[in-house]
């Protein structure tokens, strides 16, 4: 059963192995309504970027466990004039029973769950997005009705998303291989320790050839080439990923049953062609509200709402 009560979730590596397939187990019985788990807990949002999916996925999520969520926009609060953040995370956790964190420094939620006492989930700093990564799980679960076994690529910039991939995939033992430029590589920590954890079941590979990554991969996943807080780079950027863009000839080959994956939000032409996107193999709109699913497990579990 789950023991994450009480727990942080501020990396991938938080979670072990039989903790996330319990709380993908557990995040499709919520999805079906196969259970109803209820508090009056309260989940505050603390996002220093901006958000479309994480903020309204976490609010649903908690409005139907029947909790309340206050969204503390940091440009309305002290943060934003400068509190030092182990007062505030201090303050907060009198006030609120959990609380999901966006923001650029991985050190900001690793201080914040220092000082609060209450469960603090990173909801995406410039080296993690953890919880994109337990929907893309349930959303491999769901099409192939397994996780070892397949093959994901990842194709474009080896950052946030990349690197909680690497540590989700080695954690479920699927092949992993991420395609990106020399000097856009996933976090070398990170690469190192999704190699301990594979630990030789399944394969973690990092290369700078798209054509060699996708041959008869099960999964194609990209993400944005310019990062929030990299916007100055984005028209640079361009002509160093181009190579690693998801189209119909890319596409063509990895596996006949192979499904595409974006985190979103999407860049048409850019990373992923309008025609694969929006194509049959695209599950994008499925795995964008399975956000809504995992973090309602995720909630669920570190509130100890469930047995
Ligand atoms: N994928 C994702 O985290 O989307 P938002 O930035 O809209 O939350
Ligand atoms: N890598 C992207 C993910 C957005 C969900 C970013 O950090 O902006």
């Amino acid at each position: 059963m789950l023991t994450l009560k009480g727990r942080d979730f501020l990396k991938f590596t938080d979670l072990s192995p039989a903790a996330v397939l319990e709380l993908l187990h557990l995040a499709q019985q919520l999805k079906t309504g196969q259970i109803r788990p209820q508090c009056n807990q309260v989940l505050g949002l603390l996002f220093r970027k901006a958000s479309t999916r994480t903020r309204v996925s976490f609010t649903v999520a908690m409005h139907r466990l029947g909790g309340q969520v206050i969204d503390l926009n940091p440009s309305a609060t002290q943060v934003a004039r400068g509190e030092p953040i182990e007062d505030t995370a201090r303050v907060l956790d009198r006030y609120l029973d959990v609380l999901a964190i966006r923001t650029f420094d991985q050190g900001e939620v690793e201080t914040f769950a220092h000082y609060a006492k209450i469960p603090v989930i990173n909801a995406l700093t410039d080296l993690e997005h953890p919880c994109q990564i337990l929907a893309d799980l349930l959303t491999v679960q769901e099409t192939f009705g397994t996780l070892s076994s397949l093959s994901m690529t990842y194709l474009g910039d080896g950052n946030n998303v990349a690197n909680s991939l690497l540590l989700g995939c080695a954690s479920v033992g699927m092949d992993i291989a991420v395609a990106c430029p020399q000097a856009y590589r996933p976090d070398p920590q990170i690469v190192a320790q999704a190699e301990a954890i594979a630990a030789g079941r399944s394969r973690v590979t990092v290369t700078d050839d798209p054509q060699a990554a996708v041959q008869g991969a099960h999964i194609l996943y990209t993400d944005v080439w310019a990062s929030m807080g990299q916007e100055s780079q984005a028209e640079s950027r361009l002509p160093i990923f181009a190579p690693y863009q998801i189209n119909p000839s890319l596409l063509r080959q990895a596996h006949d049953q192979a499904i595409v994956l974006h985190c979103l939000p999407a860049h048409r032409e850019e990373e992923i062609t309008a025609e694969v996107i929006e194509g049959p193999q695209s599950r994008v709109w499925d795995q964008a509200e399975n956000r809504l699913h995992a973090q309602q497990a995720l909630l669920a579990a570190v509130l100890g709402l469930v047995p």
